[in-house]
């Protein structure tokens, strides 16, 4: 039995690729319905927006990861068979094993990693007549990645790793040769990985018992085995990709900065807990993750509709976080809005929602928090620079999105 809409139609995964971010919140206010279906993918799709969704969605007596993400995802952005398709008991290890390395004393030497690279960069910046940050913070955070999680990198080597890292993030939504892209640097950082994995292991390579790559590459699965090194690799990857990744977030805050100029003096001028309200109203005004997706596990009922095992759900990442049923003025940039926000773990949800040990929700979340407080106090507290005219806008249709001029500076210099 279903009550619910239905689009009509062979096929959308045009539309999907057309209208990009907002695909599901245009069929949500189209059929006045938190919940319906579609075809995307030459499949059954039922799509569920808002909180009661999102809850049922984290379910995993309902659902579950496996065969829920495309191979060609797979293939670039997050590696194949990591912990993004685990599910059970499984998952639940590897995850303990991703949340044991983000304590509060790792994320302390991650905001001193942070702070150090924000000060070579500015000095380096001083020098140079124009800068453009969305490249120069895939950079810097790349450096910080390599150094927190215990992998050696080269120097002369740096940028390009940055540049890898990025392409597979940038290959999310793409078909062709940003796809393509995405591939290749996949293939080529698991080689490299895969080594220092390996390295680790005969000790060729010495990093302390804490850093996140010693933990990975001895960690032992349930059934006490190491892992094969290539997936050790992938899962040391799970932490500098996304590391590098927050340089979306660092360009589209420094865009907020510049077009609200009160909020950056008021994080300069520290006002209390501004910086944090700052930093989640990035994570929710500008668009990262359109979707996630899941597998049916068992038949249920749910919201008038019957839903049966192996059907394709979607829960939509970017309609949560402008639905003005969420959000007052959802398509206003305003930090005081987190001043009062009660804190659902289904309703803000850029980053996944639900619970960060049980269930998919992304680790790296204070990772991601930290990093922006860090770049966002230091732009606005210590550097001055001029913003040159530019295309500042994002499409949505892209994804994944950034401002077409990547923001340029000129005239960096420290702030007395
Ligand atoms: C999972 C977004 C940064 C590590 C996820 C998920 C999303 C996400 C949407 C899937 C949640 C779900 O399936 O329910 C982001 C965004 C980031 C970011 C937008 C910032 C730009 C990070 C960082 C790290 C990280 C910095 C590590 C240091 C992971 C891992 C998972 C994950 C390991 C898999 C979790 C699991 O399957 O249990 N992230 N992330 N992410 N993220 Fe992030």
């Amino acid at each position: 039995m279903s009550t619910i809409p239905e689009e009509k139609g062979l096929d959308h995964s045009y539309h999907l690729l057309q209208e990009g971010f907002p695909f599901i919140q245009n069929r949500v206010e189209k059929f006045n319905s938190n919940i319906f279906k579609t075809r995307v993918m030459l499949q059954n799709v039922v799509c569920l927006h808002g909180e009661e969704g999102a809850k049922v969605f984290y379910d995993f007596d309902k659902f579950m990861r496996f065969g829920a993400i495309p191979g060609r995802i797979q293939k670039s952005l997050m590696g194949e068979n990591a912990i993004q398709t685990m599910d059970g008991d499984a998952h639940r290890h590897r995850k303990a094993m991703f949340m044991s390395l983000m304590t509060p004393h790792s994320l302390h030497s991650l905001n001193r990693l942070l702070l150090d690279q924000w000060q070579a960069f500015s000095q380096k910046w001083e020098q140079l007549e124009e800068v453009v940050l969305f490249e120069e913070s895939q950079e810097l955070l790349c450096r910080v990645a390599c150094a927190w999680t215990g992998v050696p990198v080269n120097e002369s080597e740096v940028r390009y790793w940055a540049q890898d890292f990025t392409a597979m993030v940038d290959a999310f939504g793409a078909v062709g040769p940003r796809h393509w892209r995405g591939r290749r640097a996949r293939r080529r950082t698991e080689k490299w990985v895969e080594q220092v994995v390996k390295d680790i292991r005969k000790g060729k390579i010495i990093v302390s018992n804490q850093s996140p790559a010693h933990v990975i590459a001895f960690h032992r699965d349930l059934e006490d085995e190491l892992l094969d090194p290539r997936m050790a690799a992938i899962e040391l990857i799970n932490l500098l990709r996304p590391m590098v990744a927050i340089a979306w977030y660092i360009t589209f805050g420094a865009v907020a900065l510049h077009e609200h100029p009160v909020a950056r003096q008021k994080i300069a001028e520290g006002e209390e807990n501004y910086l944090e309200w700052f930093v989640q109203e990035v994570r929710r005004y500008y668009p990262f993750g359109p979707f996630l997706g899941n597998r049916v596990k068992n038949d249920f009922s749910w919201g008038g509709h019957d839903f049966q095992k192996g059907t394709l759900v979607l829960l939509d990442m970017y309609g949560a976080l402008h639905d003005p049923q969420i959000w007052e003025h959802p398509d206003q940039f305003y930090p005081y809005r987190f001043r009062d926000w009660k804190g659902s773990a289904y309703d803000f949800i850029p980053q996944g929602g639900g619970d960060h040990f049980t269930g998919h929700r992304c680790a790296g979340e204070w990772v991601t928090i930290e990093a922006m407080k860090v770049s966002m106090l230091y732009l606005s507290k210590y550097l001055e620079y001029d913003v040159p005219p530019q295309d500042l806008s994002f499409s949505l249709h892209r994804m994944p999105t950034y401002p077409k001029s990547k923001f340029i500076m000129r005239q960096v210099r420290g702030r007395q």
